[in-house]
């Protein structure tokens, strides 16, 4: 604990595993603790307060999480004033049972409970009790609490638009651990999408198990396509994303947005899971393959230019070689601009876990080192076509390359690293790729197209 003026300032670490849920999550942490007087560090070992965001979605990230809440076993032990904290999606599943084995755990905060955490604080520090949240009741009213309040320097944000699902995809262990769906109402979304804009935002991506069927259980008549347009309307975003899509809901108007919401960015993120019919109905997806592949020429049909990316699990129960092979032709008939994929594990409580026809670890790993080599020669072809073009980037912040390097996006979600200065960061810019890779892309900024940009037309490095 450290103090500023007559204000006693603790430090708080949080460690996020998993989807962007659990990250927007931890972002709506860091606030709600800061009207508390609780400061982010980097460094846990620093902490008064560590709170590790975890994620179940497949066996190895829960392992992980573990893992890492063992290595904090000796630091409370050295430091008996720490207060530890397990949430998310991993102490939504096993709940009071965690404080069982685990003693140096002190709260458990379920996938509801994020804005609980200061009252459970409060009472942990007054009487000592190790508590368990893992109520699913949840009222949306409190969602953006701390959020509008605070402005912190970023550029894109994400904006919850809907929690939980109905779908119960024999594998997926989301519905037992998030809940059903549940919508908010769109005034409160549009609301903190101002606010945020307000701040400096200059792109929020709309989040969501299954956005495109956003709108059950709120009294207003509006899918996720008016949503979208509702959202369109607020002065100053620059950009739209959404994430994810089912491809069982994506529905005409809504992949007509994508032709005429100029905010809205042209990429979508739709899993497929498999390329073989009859794994698909094992996983009861709700679609076959030659519906997906209708669905993406459709889409390209009313947008040309649009990325799509998806998941993909290889080893599910009862998947053959044939079946694998359907995978493998699917990548090569679509071409995704990324993928990313999985080795089928077992998770509690889900249908498949009881499925017969489990496949050998040792199969699993050569299949998704076939799947991810293929990917990787697509995506790096895809990569090498943009060299030579000019494209829209909104640049985020220093590259992880490095040196004075920057990063940002194209409308597509590439990731371009450039030369550049701090000056630009939050600015949507022209930048000329001069070089695709593997997992991203190399540019210049074009000074004959950002003439209106004051900061680009003064600096001697840009310019083609
Ligand atoms: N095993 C492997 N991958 C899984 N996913 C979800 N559940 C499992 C599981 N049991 C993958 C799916 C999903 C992504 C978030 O994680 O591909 O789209
Ligand atoms: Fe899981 Fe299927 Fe729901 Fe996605 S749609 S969260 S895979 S149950």
């Amino acid at each position: 604990m450290s103090t500023i003026g007559d204000r006693k300032v603790r430090r708080l670490f949080i460690r996020t595993f998993g989807c962007q849920m659990n990250r927007y999550d931890s972002e709506r942490l860091v606030e709600i603790l800061g009207e508390e007087d609780f400061q982010p560090v980097d460094d846990y070992r620093q902490a008064d307060f560590i709170f590790i965001n975890t994620c179940t979605v497949r066996d190895k990230a829960e392992q992980k999480a573990f893992s890492y809440l063992g290595r904090l076993k000796q630091l409370k032990r050295s430091q008996p004033g720490l207060v530890v904290a397990l949430g998310g999606c991993v102490a939504q599943q096993y709940g009071e049972d965690l404080l069982r084995r685990l003693p140096h755990l002190d709260l458990v905060v379920g996938t509801h409970g994020v804005s609980r955490v200061p009252a459970m604080l409060a009472r942990y520090e007054t009487t000592g009790e190790r508590q368990a949240f893992v109520d699913f009741s949840y009222d949306f009213g409190d969602e953006s609490d701390g959020r509008s309040q605070l402005c912190r320097p970023e550029v894109s944000s994400y904006v919850t638009i809907m929690r939980g699902c109905d779908n119960f995809c024999t594998y997926c262990i989301v519905p037992m651990v998030r809940g059903g769906e549940r919508s908010r109402p769109s005034d409160e979304i549009v609301r903190e999408v101002a606010s945020l804009v307000e701040c400096g935002v200059r792109e929020v991506t709309l989040l969501g198990q299954n956005v495109n069927s956003y709108g059950q259980g709120v009294a207003e008549e509006l899918d996720f396509a008016g949503l979208l347009r509702r959202v369109a309307q607020v002065e100053g975003l620059l950009r739209i994303r959404f994430t994810t899509s089912h491809p069982k809901d994506l529905s005409l108007s809504l992949m007509q947005c994508f032709a005429d919401i100029e905010p809205l960015c042209p990429h979508i993120h739709l899993p497929v899971q498999s390329g073989s019919d009859r794994i698909l109905k094992r996983m009861k997806r709700g679609y076959t393959r030659e519906h997906y592949l209708r669905l993406v020429k459709e889409l390209k049909a009313i947008r040309e230019d649009v990325a799509v990316s998806s998941d993909m699990i290889v080893g599910f129960p009862g998947e053959n070689e044939e079946d694998f092979q359907g995978s493998l032709s699917l990548l090569e008939e679509v071409r995704f601009d990324a993928l990313f994929s999985f080795k089928y594990s077992d998770r509690p409580q889900t249908a498949a876990s009881r499925l017969d026809g489990k496949v050998e670890e040792k199969v699993k790993l050569q299949r998704l080192q076939t799947l991810q080599s293929l990917q990787e020669r697509i995506t790096f072809e895809k990569n090498e076509v943009q060299v030579g073009q000019t494209t829209r980037v909104l640049v985020e912040g220093p590259s992880q390359v490095g040196g004075s390097q920057l990063s940002g996006r194209t409308p597509q979600n590439r990731v371009v690293n450039f030369q550049g200065t701090p000056e630009l960061v939050g600015e949507e810019i022209s930048v000329l790729i001069s070089a695709g890779h593997a997992h991203s892309l190399e540019g210049v900024v074009c000074v004959e197209d950002n003439v209106n940009l004051k900061v680009v037309k003064e600096r001697s490095w840009c310019g083609k």
